[in-house]
């Protein structure tokens, strides 16, 4: 993995992933470790972020290595029409590795095709969110013992939400049963059910989700995902079809958790967090880890 940039899930293989999962559990013991002391690791995030700009940055702070970049590309010489690849070859000069997150699909792969240091794409526009996918697997894994033969329902924006293309892309390598729940408009694009058909694999489409929840292993609630739509008509008819309230969970499997990439809207009650199978804010935590077994493995230090 030294030096190899990560932009599309499927660019690590199912042994790399699982590797970075076993590193991200010593990180979990041992999180504090001055390893990347002589390191300057760059932020550019081009579209807003909570949690993966800060626990990237969290990670990278107490592994002891610097951080430079943006939260904000509207402060930096984008603003005076910069290009993409002019912006990414001079970051690569101060930088060891670049964390990009930006609106467009197909960002990342092209600043991985123009950057003389490694790429980590933190989200390509309605593409793919391969590091989130790392910790959604970490949690799966934490809480289920496993990854293999796993009924997992995603539920929510199916077609715009990254976090779901780059998931089940990978869980295709896992024998998982996906239950996709979605409001007709928002369906799994066919570009990622290839991948489970190529895998002969089961997949099965709701558009409500009360007969799959006593079925399910990991409930993978999603935000609607305001941001891509066209037309604010659109989206105001649908933002609210899925809300997950405690009275739900009644009926559901013992092992169930409720995995959510985070920032919710409405579609998970506040009530649900005190139940103990909601499980998405430890999910976020578990980003810390997983990105800190990333970054050491691209730069070669464990
Ligand atoms: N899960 C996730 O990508 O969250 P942020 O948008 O807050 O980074």
């Amino acid at each position: 993995m030294k030096n190899k940039s990560l932009v599309s899930i499927n660019d690590y293989s199912k042994e790399e992933q699982l590797a970075i999962l076993e590193l991200a559990a010593n990180f979990e013991k041992n999180p504090t470790q001055k390893i990347l002391e002589d390191y300057v690791i760059a932020t550019l995030f081009f579209e807003p972020s909570t949690r993966t700009r800060l626990s990237f940055e969290s990670a990278v702070s107490r592994l002891g290595g610097k951080i430079i970049g943006f939260s904000d590309a509207s402060s930096t010489s984008v603003k005076k029409g910069e290009s993409l690849k002019d912006t990414i070859k001079t970051v690569c000069n101060y930088s060891d590795l670049i964390v990009m997150r930006h609106p467009r699909e197909g960002s990342a792969r092209f600043a991985s095709e123009v950057a003389s240091v490694p790429i980590i794409n933190a989200g390509d526009g309605a593409n793919q969110h391969p590091t989130q996918t790392l910790l959604d697997m970490y949690t799966i894994k934490q809480t289920q013992g496993r990854l293999d033969n796993l009924n997992i329902a995603f539920v929510g924006d199916l077609k715009y939400g990254r976090t779901v293309h780059s998931l089940v892309m990978a869980l295709c390598n896992f024998n998982c049963t996906f239950h996709l729940v979605s409001p007709f408009e928002l369906k799994l694009p066919s570009s990622v059910k290839i991948h489970i058909k190529e895998k002969n694999l089961e997949y099965y489409q709701y558009t409500t989700m009360d007969e799959i929840l006593p079925k399910v292993d990991i409930l993978y609630m999603t935000r609607i995902q305001k941001e891509r739509f066209s037309d604010p008509i659109e989206y105001e008819k649908i933002k609210n079809s899925y809300i997950l309230s405690n009275d739900m969970l009644n009926n559901t499997k013992d092992n169930l958790k409720i995995l959510h990439p985070l920032p919710r809207v409405n579609e998970i009650d506040e009530d649900v967090d005190d139940n103990s199978k909601a499980y998405y804010f430890q999910q976020a935590l578990n980003g810390v880890y997983v990105r800190q077994a990333l970054i050491t493995k691209i730069l070669g230090i464990k």
